[in-house]
């Protein structure tokens, strides 16, 4: 199976990015067809800052890295370096009704939140359009405020295979209902819009500082608890090993769990869990021209996929003459 997605490089990845998102993608490594870039296209939509977006897409891309994403088992890229997906973007663009795109709800939020209403940031569904079909994706993790995006696809991929005869094959979405939404510190979703999130490369400082910021009710240590409606247990349950959480779990049940105990122990366990990939994050970032070199590599091998899909799309079109 052919599986594609992108990640923006905007922030810094917290572990609701890694449990919803990164860890699927590199667990579908090993018996998939994986592709995985950083969109930083699609970033400028948003980041009118030059060199940080370049420091963001180039960190973006080493933490991937450093959590397991590994380069030689899959096609990792940077999208910018594949000019061909503009050109598709172009093209898809001119059967793309004005209508589909204004109903994105995705366009609508962000300007709520005061992103420009640029442009770009409106056609930002025909170029992810391009990303996804320029490669032939057959399956697209992606959340949940996703979906509308890869309808847009769908459709788009629909009227073009109906307009010129049968080109783009139709990507279906992977949204993990099974993996629970991970929860930021006040029990909402975690997200950076929230300010809510336990950063995967904080260091120890402000690791603690966050996980002592966990919300918690204030029933007496002695009173029953239902596990699953604390968020502490909710967080605590991704990163404790089996034998440990069960205990946990009996304390809530039966009454006895300190919330200040089980905050130090998450953040051992925390510590503990994303210790080799800030291992290898160190050595990735001490060498950040072997990284360009991987990821234009990258590009190489995504461009030679693009070529004969961008090629027919030409001649169907009528770009070749
Ligand atoms: P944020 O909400 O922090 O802005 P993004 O929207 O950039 O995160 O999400 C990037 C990816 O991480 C998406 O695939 C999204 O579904 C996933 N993701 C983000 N937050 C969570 C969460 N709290 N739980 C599970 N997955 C999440
Ligand atoms: N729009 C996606 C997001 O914000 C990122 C993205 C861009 C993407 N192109 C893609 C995801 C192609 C999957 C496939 O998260």
């Amino acid at each position: 199976m052919r599986v594609l997605s992108g990640i923006q490089p905007s922030g810094r990845l917290h572990i609701g990015n890694y449990f919803g998102m990164m860890r699927p993608m590199i667990v579908s490594m090993m018996e998939n067809e994986l592709y995985a870039f950083v969109v930083d296209l699609h970033a400028l939509t948003s980041v009118h800052d030059g060199s940080r977006l370049a420091a963001d897409s180039l960190g973006a891309a080493i933490d991937f890295m450093a959590l397991g994403l590994d380069p030689e088992r899959c096609v990792f890229w940077i999208q910018s370096d594949v000019p061909e997906v503009t050109e598709l973007a172009w093209i898809l663009s001119t059967i793309t009704p004005l209508g589909l795109l204004e109903r994105c709800h995705s366009y609508k939020d962000k300007i709520a939140r005061g992103i420009a209403a640029s442009h770009g940031l409106f056609s930002y569904p025909v170029l992810m359009a391009a990303d996804i079909l320029l490669y032939q994706a057959e399956r697209v993790p992606i959340g949940n405020d996703q979906k509308q995006h890869l309808e847009v696809a769908r459709d788009i991929a629909n009227k073009f295979n109906h307009a010129f005869g049968h080109t783009f094959v139709l990507p279906e979405p992977a949204i993990d209902t099974g993996l629970a939404v991970v929860p930021g510190l006040d029990g909402q979703k975690m997200s950076k819009s929230y300010g809510n999130t336990i950063p995967i490369f904080a260091d120890e400082k402000e690791l603690k500082k966050q996980v002592m910021a966990i919300v918690t009710d204030s029933t007496p240590v002695a009173d029953p608890k239902d596990p699953d409606k604390c968020n502490l247990y909710n967080i605590f349950k991704l990163f404790a090993p089996a034998d440990r959480l069960a205990d946990v779990r009996n304390l809530y049940v039966n009454g006895g769990a300190m919330y200040g105990k089980i905050k130090l122990e998450l953040l051992e366990f925390l510590w503990d869990y994303f210790r080799p990939a800030r291992a290898r994050r160190e050595q990735l970032r001490a060498n950040p021209t072997q990284v360009r070199d991987i990821l234009r590599r990258g590009a190489l091998k995504a461009r030679e996929k693009a070529t004969p899909t961008l090629n027919r799309v030409r001649e169907q079109v009528g770009l070749k003459y």
